[in-house]
């Protein structure tokens, strides 16, 4: 069975509410982390049409902060797959509700999720093969064959 990369897309977004801040308004690490590794669960259970558990997080950069009342939009999509393994690459922009007329989203974090499929008894199973149709798609799958193939190596 094949699936498409754009058919596990999910988008997710929040305004952030004080008590995922500290005192000085950022929002906490941990509280953005949460919703990206939600997010990354949602798009590679929709691909998979199994359980999945993430097994690792790589590249994770915090680019800009996060404040008190900002829009916070996650969007993950699966762009590699091995046999029971994904790579989903996961991205929150952030937006100030405060700003009047054309607002940038700009980009304030950046990971790379591997999610592995599980089957009824718990034990990696099989996932779709991946169908590949833009250029842009076809550079993440080259990048996460890369990271795939370095992982195993270090095993
Ligand atoms: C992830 C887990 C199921 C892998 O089990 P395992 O017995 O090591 O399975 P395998 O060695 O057969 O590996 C299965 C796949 O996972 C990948 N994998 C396992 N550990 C990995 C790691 N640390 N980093 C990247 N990939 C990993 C393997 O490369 C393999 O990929 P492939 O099938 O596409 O080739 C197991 O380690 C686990 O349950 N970990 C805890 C997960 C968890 O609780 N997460 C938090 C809650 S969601």
């Amino acid at each position: 069975m094949q699936k498409r990369s754009i058919d596990s897309k999910i988008v997710v977004s929040e305004v952030v509410w004080p008590h995922k801040a500290n005192i000085a308004g950022n929002m906490h690490g941990g509280e953005v982390m949460k919703i990206m590794d939600s997010t990354a669960y949602a798009s590679s259970r929709r691909y998979a049409n199994t359980n999945t558990v993430t097994a690792r997080v790589d590249e994770l950069e915090f680019h800009l902060p996060i404040f008190i009342g900002d829009l916070l939009t996650c969007t993950a999509q699966v762009v590699y797959v091995g046999k029971s393994s994904m790579q989903v690459k996961v991205v929150v922009e952030v937006e100030s509700l405060e700003c009047v007329g054309a607002c940038r989203r700009n980009r304030a974090l950046t990971a790379y999720f591997t999610m592995v499929a599980l089957d009824e008894n718990g034990k990696p199973t099989l996932v779709p093969e991946l169908i590949i149709e833009t250029d842009e798609e076809k550079l993440a799958y080259e990048e996460g064959k890369e990271r795939y193939e370095r992982q195993k190596f270090k095993k």
